[in-house]
């Protein structure tokens, strides 16, 4: 399982290392770098961008049903991830103090937040209906999927 998870993210980054442009729009980067994680991995249920501006998390792109427009700092497991700049596997959200549930379904997530030179601009949210649907060896190649992002796209014009 984790051999097979391993190689679906090697072509995964690969695929994002592709896809990624500087010259083109940061809205342009951030859908097509979401939708490619989206379609790697069919456990998630929604996965999507909160990008901070005036010490909000405001919703940005997604895939998956409606959801949150905005969360404050330190609130949820988005809001604990761009406070702490630290990623949030959460096994089973009902047991997660202060979980936003946006859709009752979820059962459990993941949130990366999007770090550049120390600077967060945001989280990189990522839910699924299966119970600990994500585990370290997601949080390591997100976080490195992540870096992709936010060392080639300037996340400061997004919001
Ligand atoms: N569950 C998140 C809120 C965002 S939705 O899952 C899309 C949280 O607790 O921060």
């Amino acid at each position: 399982m984790s051999a097979e998870k391993n190689d679906k993210y090697n072509l995964l980054l690969k695929q994002v290392q592709g896809l990624l442009n500087p010259s083109d729009p940061v809205l342009t980067n951030i859908c097509n770098f979401i939708a490619a994680i989206n379609e790697t991995f069919p456990i998630i249920s929604w996965i999507g961008f909160y990008f901070i501006k005036d010490n909000i998390l405001y919703l940005g792109p997604f895939q998956g049903k409606t959801a949150c427009t905005k969360i404050k700092m330190g609130k949820g497991v988005c809001g604990t991830a761009a406070i702490e700049l630290k990623t949030q596997v959460v096994e089973n959200v009902q047991k997660f103090p202060g979980h936003i549930a946006c859709d009752a379904e979820s059962n459990s997530e993941i949130v990366i937040p999007l770090l550049n030179e120390g600077k967060v601009y945001g989280v990189l949210d990522l839910d699924s209906k299966e119970f600990s649907a994500f585990d370290n060896i997601d949080r390591e190649w997100l976080e490195k999927i992540c870096s992709e992002l936010t060392n080639k796209i300037d996340l400061s014009k997004v919001i």
